[in-house]
Order: structure tokens, then sequence, then C-alpha cells
């Protein structure tokens, strides 16, 4: 192991330390064909919608002009993905209209944890029935049906990836959020969940396994957000101890635990698996700066939720994004904030469109990624050790 350690880190500091950033060889692009994405809310496209219902109005209304299956005003960071690397946006694995799984598939909905879900589930709890094994099986039943619906040609041919696409796709990962939440929503306490971290993880690694099994090489993982910002977290927990940019302390270092533990088993599977390139990347930290410096970015109320209604922070249990609600006799539609491009919180625990590009023009370059690898050379690890960059 302590081997194998020091030749990784051998050849990662000549990848890194030179050939990459030396001008003489520049890194060839990727050209990723396809993306496959797990996940929860933060990068739903439309599964949890598919599944039971689409996200009211006012989502999607920045930029899809109607809802589109996510939970925002408009894009999601797996959106601008995509985009940057002159991709359509992906369809849900789950909908079964109007789909075009050509360059990858979105198996990620709301809700999702990594862990299995074993009671709670929706429509009777909070958990997405879709947790990271069941996304992962539904992933291995994609490969080998896409292809035998390809061999009937035609339109059905131009609707599913190639096989050989399977193995050069980026694979992205945003969950684990809700493997906190939902436990903290159930009362459980922070050392009670923190107790539970290091078994998430282990589940968390067994289906990157499963996925490298499967033929995937290039992963990039996005940590936790910071949790302790959230309008609905600080609302529903409005003893905690605040820090210096009003966020709750307690359940930040709740996700930057989680964080610790998700870039060590990670660090892991990096030396299991020298073929592959495994990426964390901090958006936790690429974040941040929305909470400390919000007006530098262009940003502010970051603590303030866009589309709720009531409280010190806009957010309310009983009254959520697009709900109608009774005041007083009154029907009103808990609508949106003036200008959702200068907000961070769309709905109390989603980020706008606006937080989320820029959340993705931080990460895209590699300032936050470990090892420091931007988005469009996420393939490269595995194959400068074969002799391939
Ligand atoms: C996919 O096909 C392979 C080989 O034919 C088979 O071993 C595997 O079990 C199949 N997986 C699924 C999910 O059907
Ligand atoms: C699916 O998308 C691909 C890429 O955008 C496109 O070339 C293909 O024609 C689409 N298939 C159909 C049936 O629209
Ligand atoms: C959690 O505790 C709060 C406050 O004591 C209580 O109102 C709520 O019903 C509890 N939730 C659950 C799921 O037990
Ligand atoms: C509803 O009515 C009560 C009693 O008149 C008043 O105190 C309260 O502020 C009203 N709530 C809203 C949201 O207008
Ligand atoms: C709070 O939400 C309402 C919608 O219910 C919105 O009109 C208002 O602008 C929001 N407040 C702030 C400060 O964003």
């Amino acid at each position: 192991m302590d081997l194998g350690r020091s030749i990784l880190s051998f050849f990662a500091s000549l990848l890194y330390g030179s050939t990459i950033f030396n001008p003489a060889f520049p890194p060839k692009d990727c050209h990723f064909p396809a993306i496959y994405n797990f996940g929860a809310s933060n990068s739903d496209t439309g599964g949890l919608a598919a599944a039971f219902v689409q996200p009211k109005p006012p989502n999607g209304e920045t930029f899809f002009g109607k809802p589109a299956g996510r939970i925002c005003d408009g894009r999601l960071i797996v959106d601008f993905t995509a985009k940057s690397l002159e991709l359509p946006y992906l369809s849900s694995y789950l909908n079964s209209l109007g789909t075009n799984f050509s360059h990858g598939a979105n198996f990620a909905t709301s809700s999702s944890t990594i862990g299995i879900p074993v009671a709670d589930i929706i429509p009777r709890g909070p958990a997405s029935p879709f947790s990271l094994e069941i996304q992962v099986l539904q992933f291995a039943q994609f490969k080998n049906r896409s292809q035998i619906i390809r061999e009937q040609g035609g339109v059905y041919a131009s609707l599913m990836p190639r096989e050989e696409d399977f193995t050069k796709a980026l694979y992205t990962f945003d969950i684990g959020q809700n493997d906190i939440t939902h436990s903290l929503f159930l009362n459980l306490t922070v050392s009670e969940i923190k107790s539970a971290i290091p078994d998430i993880i282990n589940h968390f690694s067994t289906n990157i396994k499963e996925l490298y099994r499967l033929g995937a090489r290039s992963f990039w993982i996005y940590n936790t957000r910071p949790i302790g910002c959230f309008p609905k977290i600080l609302t529903l927990f409005p003893s905690a101890e605040k820090d210096s940019t009003g966020c709750a302390k307690i359940y930040n270092e709740l996700a930057q635990h989680f964080n610790a533990e998700l870039k060590m088993a990670l660090a892991h599977l990096r030396i299991q698996f020298p073929l592959a390139t495994v990426v964390y990347v901090d958006l936790y930290s690429a974040l941040y700066p929305l909470y400390t410096d919000p007006n530098i970015h262009g940003f502010v109320q970051s603590l303030i939720t866009c589309c709720g209604y009531g409280g010190s922070y806009n957010y309310s249990f009983d009254a959520k994004c697009g709900e109608t609600i009774n005041v007083n006799g009154t029907y009103i539609t808990v609508g949106s904030c003036e200008d959702p491009s200068i907000r961070v919180s769309w709905d109390g625990s989603h980020f706008t469109e606006a937080a989320n590009r820029f959340a993705f023009d931080r990460v895209s370059t590699g300032d936050f990624s470990d090892p420091p690898i931007p988005l469009k050379l996420a393939c490269t690890l595995g194959k400068h050790l074969l002799g391939f960059v």
C-alpha cells in the first residue's frame, strides 16, 4: 500500500508538477462524449418530477420559462457542466417522455441519499426511493439495454449512447447532503450523525467501485455544501451558534466532517484504481465566499430565501416555494424575489441559477480539485500512468 502510494504520488507530481502545466507539452482535453450523473436535488434534471410530481412555478422561470424538473429558477451545476463540454442538457433516466440519451443520462433524483433509505421514503417520508445504490443498478441496466435498443437502428440508434463511450464518459456525483439533513430533521443529534458518516462514506465507495467494474474511469465528485448557511437550517434550528457570516457553526462543521471523510475515501480509491481519474471537488469552499463576501461577487442577502415566505430568513416549513397558502383568509402563492440573478438561496435549501453558475465557474478550473485537475482534463491521471498523454 505504501509503495503504491509513493509510486502514485511520484507520477502525480510528474503529471501536475511538470507535464500538465508545461506549455511545451499542452495536455489534450478529454472530449468527454457523454456524462453520467448520480445525485440528489442539486443535480436532478427531472428524475423525481418524472416519478412523482413536477416542481411548481416559479421553478424554472429564469431559464426554461416553465418548470423543468429542477428545484431552481434555472440551471444547475450539471447543466453548466454539459454546456461547457458542448453536450446537450442531460435527460433524466426516469423520464419516459421525450428523452435523448445519446450523450449520457442523469440518475439523480431529489431527496436521494447515499445510504439505503429503509423506511421513510416518498410518499410516506422525506427520502427518495432512488438511493445511490439504486441509481447505480439503474445505470447497469441502462448500459445493457441502451445497446439492445441501439441495434434497432434509425431513430432508436440516435437516441442511445455508443458502447465505446461508456469508458470515455465523465461520471459526476453530487450526493450526501440528504444523508445529513434528513437525519437532522428526524432530530438525530450531531454526534449521532457523525458516527453514521463512516458507514455512509463506505456505501459511497462501494458504488464507485461498482461503476468502475462497469467501465467508468473518470470520476468528478462534489463534496457537501455549507448546510449551516441554508435558510431552512437557520429557521429550523434558530438557537444554533452563528459564525461571523451568520451561518450556523455546528452544521457547517458537520458538513466539513463529512467532507474530510469523503476526501480520505477518495484518496484510497485513487490508490486502488490507478488507471482511473478520481477527483474530489471542494464545492463547500467554492461556495463559501457567497456568504463571506457576497457583494464582491455580485450577490446580496445570501441567507434570505428568494422564493419563500415569512420569518427572519423568508423561509417557512408550511409555505414553501410555489405553494399556495392561506394567510388570514386570503390565498397567496409563494412566488420569487424581484431579482434572482443577485441571490444565493432559491427556496431555502437549493441554490439559484446565478449561484450555480458562480460555483461551476470556480470549480471547473481545477482550483478546488484534489488532485488539482480542471474539469476538461478529468480523464488524464490514469492515461498518464499508461503513457497515453
Ligand atoms: C449486462 O450484460 C452482461 C453481459 O451480457 C451481464 O453479465 C450483466 O448481468 C448484464 N447486466 C444487467 C444489469 O442486465
Ligand atoms: C439526440 O441527440 C443527438 C445529439 O444532440 C442528436 O444528434 C440526435 O439527432 C437526437 N435524436 C433525436 C431522435 O432527436
Ligand atoms: C423534532 O423536534 C421538534 C422540536 O422539539 C419537534 O417539533 C418535531 O416534531 C421533532 N421532529 C421529529 C421528526 O421527531
Ligand atoms: C393575521 O391576522 C392577525 C390578527 O389580525 C395579525 O396579527 C397578523 O399579523 C396577520 N398576519 C398576516 C401575515 O398578515
Ligand atoms: C421572500 O419571498 C417572497 C415570495 O413569497 C418574495 O416576493 C420576496 O421578495 C422575498 N423576500 C426577499 C427579501 O427576497
